[in-house]
């Protein structure tokens, strides 16, 4: 077979960051990840990457989300997956990657998935390697246990390590407000302060471990589209820990309650707190008041798609 020749103009490739509605965290395997119930559901804060066909591999990071911290080496997903997708096709040449960042950096939103997702699709677009969606998917989870979901994007029941998809069906559009960190958070550290949490407390001796479910009220809720009924399933299993690295939280949640939100929580990992409001209207007037209180806060709707080519 004759290699594919790459094409000669860029391919640029919109994801979005995640919410996580429900996040059920279960045992520790011994890969270091925990069996997860989740839902998910994708938010309008886009990541855009730009790949254009070169001979090595190289990355430029923009975007008002704190670019400086996000690494320009192998470190960074969206290089690994473009290495990932070449090693998978034997495709010999490479590509520079501009990422174009909205998505709060190690704020518990996915946004690293995202691109990664976004340069995997964008890489088998400008390569024309033309992967079926079943094998980018695949080449995805090996990547992070989030990104299959920033390419498949919606709203999505995620269980095994957050990996294993089954979209969720959901009427209209929910309105929220993010309120972001200046410090961002270490995931694995989180993960690793509920575990030693769970152990302090002695919740980690049950035999057999409690089942790990998506509570039918909350699809329920998704389905009927009212946001009152969705801000009273929301939940987050790792909410505790993120609040005893950071406290500091807990007075953020407060303020965006009182400021008219139907319900906040630690979104992941955090340290991003998600706001659920009534409207788009009810949301923009929480937003506001809390940017005239001197924090970062974004109003944002979602489910919105997964990783897209633009034209
Ligand atoms: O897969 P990803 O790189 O996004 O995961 C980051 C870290 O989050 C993992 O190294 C692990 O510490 C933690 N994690 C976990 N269980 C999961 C997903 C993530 O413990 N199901």
């Amino acid at each position: 077979m004759t290699a594919p020749v790459a094409l000669p103009r860029p391919v640029r490739v919109r994801a979005h960051g995640k919410i996580n509605l429900h996040l059920g965290v279960g045992d520790r395997h011994d890969d270091g990840y925990h069996a997860l119930a989740t839902v998910f559901q994708a938010v309008s804060l886009p990541e855009e990457v730009t790949a254009t066909a070169a001979p090595g591999f190289s990355i430029a990071v923009s975007g008002t989300a704190d670019p400086g911290s996000v690494p320009l080496d192998d470190r960074n997903l969206a290089m690994r997956a473009a290495r990932l997708l070449a090693s998978a096709t034997g495709y010999e040449g490479g590509v520079h990657l501009e990422v174009h960042k909205s998505v709060p950096v190690a704020g518990g939103m996915g946004g690293g998935s995202a691109d990664a997702a976004a340069a995997l699709l964008a890489c088998d677009a400008v390569w024309r390697t033309d992967l079926p969606y079943a094998r980018l998917h695949e080449l995805a989870a090996r990547l992070g246990a989030d990104v299959p979901f920033a390419l498949q994007g919606g709203i999505a029941v995620g269980t095994g390590r957050g990996d294993v998809l089954t979209p969720a069906l959901a009427r209209g559009r929910f309105d929220w407000v993010l309120v972001l960190s200046e410090e961002g958070m270490s995931t694995p550290a989180v993960y690793a302060r509920l575990d030693r949490h769970r152990d302090e407390e002695g919740l980690l001796a049950d035999d057999p471990s409690p089942s790990l479910d998506v509570p039918p009220a909350l699809l329920q809720a998704l389905l009927s589209g009212e946001p009152r009924l969705l801000a009273a399933e929301l939940h987050n299993d790792l909410q505790v820990a993120a609040l005893r690295e950071r406290p500091d939280l807990q007075t953020v949640i407060d303020e965006g309650l009182a400021a008219g939100a139907l319900r906040g929580i630690v979104s992941g990992s955090g340290p991003t707190v998600a706001f659920l409001c009534a409207s788009p209207g009810e949301a923009a007037l929480v937003r506001d008041r809390l940017a005239g209180g001197g924090r970062e806060a974004l109003h944002v709707h979602g489910p919105v798609p997964g990783a897209r080519i633009l034209a």
